[in-house]
């Protein structure tokens, strides 16, 4: 089957603390394993940055949904299109958390946030350390 792949910026609207943010990427990464999509979620206070990779018709309902989501607004979305293969295919939705650290990770996304342009790299080059999720 094709593997589809969205990648999006948003702001986050009131307050989303690094706790809450972990929760939903807790919450993400248990729902969108039923529909084998995996990615990434990041978040630096401010903003998020996500990627959603998996079954074109999976990933398009679950962005759907996101996007209605009240806890962010002007969502943007970065690239969408086609992928021969998941580039993050181990994480069921990596997030930030400072108790376990992924170097890896960090290489991954630093390649990720070069290919998105310089004012998305500016954004989130300086955020917290990435990790894998808990299981
Ligand atoms: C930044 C952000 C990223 C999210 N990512 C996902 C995700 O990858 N998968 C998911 O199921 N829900 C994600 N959510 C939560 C959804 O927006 C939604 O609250 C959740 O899927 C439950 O939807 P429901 O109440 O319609 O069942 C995310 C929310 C935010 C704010």
């Amino acid at each position: 089957m094709s593997l589809h792949q969205i990648m999006y910026i948003s702001s986050v609207t009131g307050t989303v603390t690094p706790q809450e943010c972990a929760a939903i990427a807790r919450a993400s990464a248990i729902s969108n394993r039923r529909d084998d999509v995996t990615g990434l979620l990041l978040f630096n206070s401010r903003r998020f940055l996500q990627v959603l990779e998996g079954p074109k018709e999976a990933v398009e309902r679950i962005f759907a949904r996101i996007h209605a989501d009240s806890r962010h607004r002007g969502v943007v979305k970065l690239r969408e299109g086609a992928i021969d293969s998941r580039e993050f295919g181990q994480w069921a939705m990596a997030y930030d958390d400072p108790l376990s650290p992924a170097d890896n990770l960090k290489d991954v996304v630093a390649a990720l946030l070069a290919s998105a342009g310089p004012s998305t790299r500016a954004h989130f080059m300086g955020s917290a350390e990435l990790h894998r999720p808990a299981a």
